[in-house]
């Protein structure tokens, strides 16, 4: 039986009242109401017709009325067959055996009503409480049922047994009814409700994508559940035909085994994408340069990424969607860092035609991996539509990716993580509230001082006073999947070196004595330095999650003409980084993959200085245009969502100020050096200014087209409430937006752009949640 789709359907019909379409023909059939009705009808096994004169009778379009109107129904039927079997009584009074076997079923019917009784306590009123306690619900009308099949079993005479059955049998089709609406399929007991909420999800789905008849059947009717399935999967993917195609194999109607089947199939496909690489890259041989090898090597390491995150997902998935409910919005966090490292890769490679051949190398594994992340972002929407949590990060068990659960774990009253001990405690809330008090912002990417008081696990210092003497050192002490916190303090001094924090030391904070007394610093550049990358330019680099800094200034000083030089490139969720400085020209401050969160830094910088493809919020922060090479222009984001809306890439600049260096400042001659707030790396490019103080550096236009690409016509770029003489908004482009009010820039905040934000909450850092 067709059981994920029944119940798919079920609630299919639920939704229908949303988006109900208009009657072709005004008869009965094609009202709402016998759409609905045809709709809840459908998944009854005996007894069709009586389910939908039931129904008939009730006056609602409302699903959920209309599905609780069948088990009051049963109910009343119920008492009737009990009220008809005490009018039996009389007529067999005379024989004993008789007699016992219909007491035997009025007791029987009568432990039936009081299963009723608590059927409607976990029902309740709502599609969330039914979700939720749809296993009580289930339990009782079996029990209903088993009620009715006892009384008449233990009936032998048949003539006897015929009066029973015509008394009590409109009852009992009626509970078989009734619990035909909620067996909904061989689920798990423990997590039925979330597997029920997930066919509902794809339910939901499926009706809103097809938008047609909300009732019986319709077109459909020809498909056996296995298409029914693939196709409610598939419908909301990008690429339709890839989708079918990857689950027509996939013997099952199941939704979850359909989905985790897309995942490893999506496995299979980069892992060809990364033997690809290897491939290619032994064909070359020796006749390979340096920075083709250096290509082809970074690609290789994030597609090994790729995949040690889809195996975290595939195990948090476990056996079924069943426990992963509460953690979707997790899973599709690392789906989407999969789909990014696949990007990276490209992304590197300078040369046109070299690109050309390693995207189509790989091409497919992009594909898969975009389609899943479309279930997952179906699901998960429709989730939250119904209310229900999906980015509980507690719940998220384990895996090289996970967080540091104690960190993410509880809290106290103060904000601050239960697990530290008493004495960490007080010394992490000093950290960053210049001794005490709430905390709040220390004067922009200064501050500092404090740094003594917070205890660090790691020490490093230039002139020998601590245990490590580089930076890297001290990274690589780090415990690798670490659980806790790593806690680096690095001592004043200027530190030239490139760090590397690969992505198994995760939870790594580190923190200096001030920006501008503890600075980072290398030299690395695209045109510059042979062998190197976008990527690989930075000074710092961060591979792994749960990465936070404080009092730290990193810098890349190869200069305009170096090009692509990145100061820090944070490549794994959840960062929160505070009170920083980054100075360099182009791409300074790379925030390429997963939630961050800047405040209180120094930005400087000339092309594409804030770019990247993750979800990003800096806040109340200060961005510096820089003077670069003659004639070059100024953008301060670039950001690389090209994916859609499916995904939360986009960089989010709030309470900030946009200004001028020193070296720009005056310089308004003839060859003033032209600045904008942005340009769409790609397709959907995102980039949303709010609150912020923009300078009259910026051109009146304010954002402006990438040369030779289409991306600005899907690009989303949005500002508001902004002031200062760069902020208005009177010639902007047609494909940005000026906000006019708060709600259109609502899923723009700390709250909704990078959510739940708990992470940066225990991160003990001053932040602005909401506009
Ligand atoms: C109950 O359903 C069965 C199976 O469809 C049917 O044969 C029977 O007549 C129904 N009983 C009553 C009383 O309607
Ligand atoms: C990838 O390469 C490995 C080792 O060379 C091989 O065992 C595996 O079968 C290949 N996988 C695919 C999907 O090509
Ligand atoms: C390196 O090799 C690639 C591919 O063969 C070529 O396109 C590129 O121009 C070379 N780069 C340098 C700096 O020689
Ligand atoms: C980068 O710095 C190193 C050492 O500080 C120096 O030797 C080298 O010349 C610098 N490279 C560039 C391109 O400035």
């Amino acid at each position: 039986m067709n059981v994920a789709i029944k119940l798919a359907f079920l609630f299919l019909t639920v939704t229908s009242t949303l988006t109900a379409t208009p009657a072709k023909r005004p008869d009965y059939l094609s009202t709402q109401h016998a759409k609905t009705i045809a709709g809840i009808c459908t998944v009854i096994q005996t007894d069709t017709s009586l389910c939908t004169k039931t129904l008939k009778e009730v006056p609602s379009d409302d699903p959920i009325t209309l599905i609780r109107a069948l088990p009051t129904a049963a109910e009343s039927s119920v008492k009737k067959s009990v009220t008809f079997l005490i009018g039996i009584k009389p007529k067999h009074t005379s024989n004993a055996v008789a007699t016992a076997a219909i007491n035997s079923c009025e007791k029987n019917l009568n432990n039936a009503l009081e299963d009723f009784a608590e059927f409607w306590k976990a029902t309740g009123k709502d599609v969330t409480t039914l979700a939720h306690n749809y296993f009580t619900c289930k339990k009782t009308l079996t029990s209903i049922m088993g009620y009715h099949s006892t009384c008449l079993d233990d009936i032998k005479d048949k003539n006897l047994l015929k009066e029973v059955e015509s008394g009590i049998g409109v009852g009992k089709n009626l509970s078989s009814n009734s619990f035909d609406v909620f067996n909904v399929g061989k689920v798990v007991i423990s997590a039925a409700s979330v597997l029920l909420v997930v066919g509902v999800a794809i339910g939901v789905v499926t009706y809103v994508n097809r938008g047609d008849d909300g009732g019986g059947g319709g077109k459909d009717a020809s498909l056996n559940s296995h298409q029914k399935a693939v196709q409610a999967i598939c419908q909301t993917t990008t690429d339709q035909g890839s989708c079918s195609k990857t689950l027509d194999p996939v013997k099952s109607d199941d939704p979850s085994k359909l989905i985790k089947a897309f995942l490893l199939a999506t496995k299979d496909a980069i892992t060809k994408s990364s033997n690809f690489t290897a491939t290619t890259e032994g064909g070359m041989g020796k006749n390979m340069n340096a920075t083709t090898k250096a290509v082809l090597d970074y690609c290789k390491r994030v597609l090994t990424y790729a995949l040690e995150d889809l195996e975290t997902i595939v195990e948090e998935m476990g056996a079924d969607l069943q426990q992963s409910g509460s953690k979707l919005d997790q899973l599709k966090q690392w789906l989407t860092g999969v789909f990014n490292y696949q990007t990276d890769c490209l992304d590197d490679i300078e040369e046109v035609e070299f690109r050309k051949i390693m995207g189509e190398g790989i091409s497919n594994s992009k594909v898969l991996t975009s389609n899943a992340i479309d279930i997952f972002h179906s699901v998960v929407t429709a989730m939250t539509q119904m209310g229900v949590k999906v980015d509980d990060m507690k719940n998220v068990m384990g895996g090289l990716g996970a967080p540091a659960r104690r960190l993410l774990g509880d809290i106290d009253q103060n904000g601050l993580p239960k697990w530290l001990s008493g004495k960490d405690r007080k010394l992490m809330a000093k950290a960053g509230r210049g001794g005490g008090g709430a905390p709040r912002d220390d004067g922009i990417g200064e501050g500092g001082g404090g740094g003594g008081k917070i205890k660090a696990t790691h020490v490093v210092a230039k002139d020998g006073s601590g245990k490590f003497k580089t930076i890297s050192e001290a990274v690589n002490a780090c415990p690798d999947k670490n659980k806790g916190r790593c806690i680096i303090h690095i001592k004043a001094g200027t530190y030239n070196e490139v760090v590397r924090i690969p992505k198994k030391k995760n939870n790594i904070f580190m923190f200096g004595d001030g920006a501008t007394k503890t600075i980072i610093t290398f030299n690395k550049s695209v045109k510059l330095t042979p062998g190197t990358t976008t990527s690989l330019s930075a000074t710092v680099q961060v591979e792994s999650e749960g990465f936070m800094a404080k009092w730290i200034g990193f810098k890349n000083t190869a200069g305009p003409l170096g090009h692509q030089a990145v100061a820090l490139r944070v490549n794994g969720d959840r960062a929160v980084i505070f009170n920083c400085r980054f100075d360099a020209y182009q791409d300074t401050l790379y925030v390429n993959n997963g939630r961050q969160f800047y405040r209180n830094i120094v930005v400087s910088g000339t092309v594409d200085f804030i770019f990247g493809k993750s979800a990003t919020v800096i806040q109340n922060s200060l961005l510096l245009l820089r003077k670069g090479s003659p004639g070059q222009s100024n953008y301060v984001t670039a950001d690389g969502n090209e994916k859609g809306a499916a995904v939360k890439i986009g960089i989010v600049l709030q309470n900030c100020r946009i200004m001028p260096d020193k070296d720009l400042i005056g310089d308004k001659g003839p060859k003033k050096v032209k600045s904008y707030l942005g340009r769409p790396w790609k397709k959907f490019s995102t980039a949303v200014i709010i609150g912020s103080e923009i300078s009259a550096s910026i051109e009146p236009e304010g954002w402006t087209e990438w040369k030779g690409e289409q991306n600005h016509k899907t690009a989303k770029y949005i500002e508001f409430n902004n002031r200062g003489p760069g902020a208005k908004t009177n010639v902007r482009p047609r494909w940005t937006k000026a906000a006019k009010s708060a709600a259109e820039v609502e899923g723009f905040t700390v709250a909704n752009w990078v959510g739940p934000a708990n992470w940066i909450q225990e991160a003990n850092v001053p932040v602005q949640l909401g506009l």
